[in-house]
């Protein structure tokens, strides 16, 4: 079974979701680990009623990405983790943990990529006007929300449809379709040696 770490600064209803998933057998996977750059996420109160340990840290409480970064990578030797989830991690992924984990770093986006990277993504496709969104996953790299596309979904969007509404599907989508779509990169992926 693939061993995966999942990223999040926020809520976590992405990471509940794919625990929930792997806890009803349809994500043939094992969680363990959360990585959290917020203290006192919502995500971080799941992991524990989960029992899933967790690496929380403040950036701030560091001097460079590296150095933050070459603490999370010695917590995903620890767990002998063979692949990253993000869900939620509002935070460029930096060349410590890329190099380290070429290939094996995967990130959910509120958007139809490359429309609408970044923070906001929602708002920003109401703003704009387009009647249609959706969701992407796809590989990291050291950009914002650019790296290879492996599966996108579309939502419409409806006239009287808000912020909260247009999330509110938008999340409903994520919750099955990240954990599948994990679930197939990982049937390909070899583990490392
Ligand atoms: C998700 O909608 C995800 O697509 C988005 O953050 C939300 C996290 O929600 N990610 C990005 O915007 C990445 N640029 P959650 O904490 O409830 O899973």
């Amino acid at each position: 079974m693939k061993r995966i770490a999942v990223f999040a600064s926020g809520s976590g209803s992405n990471f509940q979701a794919i625990v929930d998933h792997v806890k009803s057998g349809k994500l043939k996977a094992n969680v363990m680990l959360l990585v959290c750059d917020k203290p006192g996420a919502k995500v971080v109160e799941r992991a524990e009623k989960e029992q899933i340990p967790a690496f929380v840290f403040d950036p701030k409480q560091y001097e460079s990405k590296e150095q933050f970064e070459e603490d999370i990578l010695q917590q995903l030797r620890h767990y002998q983790v063979d692949f990253i989830v993000l869900a939620g991690y509002m935070r460029l992924i930096g060349h410590t943990l890329l190099h380290a984990f070429a290939g094996r770093i995967v990130n959910i986006h509120p958007s139809l990529l490359p429309a609408f990277p970044g923070k906001h993504a929602i708002e920003q496709a109401l703003r704009a006007g387009v009647k249609i969104t959706g969701v992407t996953i796809h590989y990291v790299d050291e950009g914002m929300d650019t790296g290879p596309i492996i599966a996108q979904r579309a939502v419409e969007i409806s006239e009287d449809d808000d912020a909260n509404t247009l999330a509110e599907k938008i999340h409903k989508i994520e919750h099955s379709f990240y954990p599948e779509t994990i679930g197939k990169i990982l049937e390909k992926l070899e583990v490392k040696a």
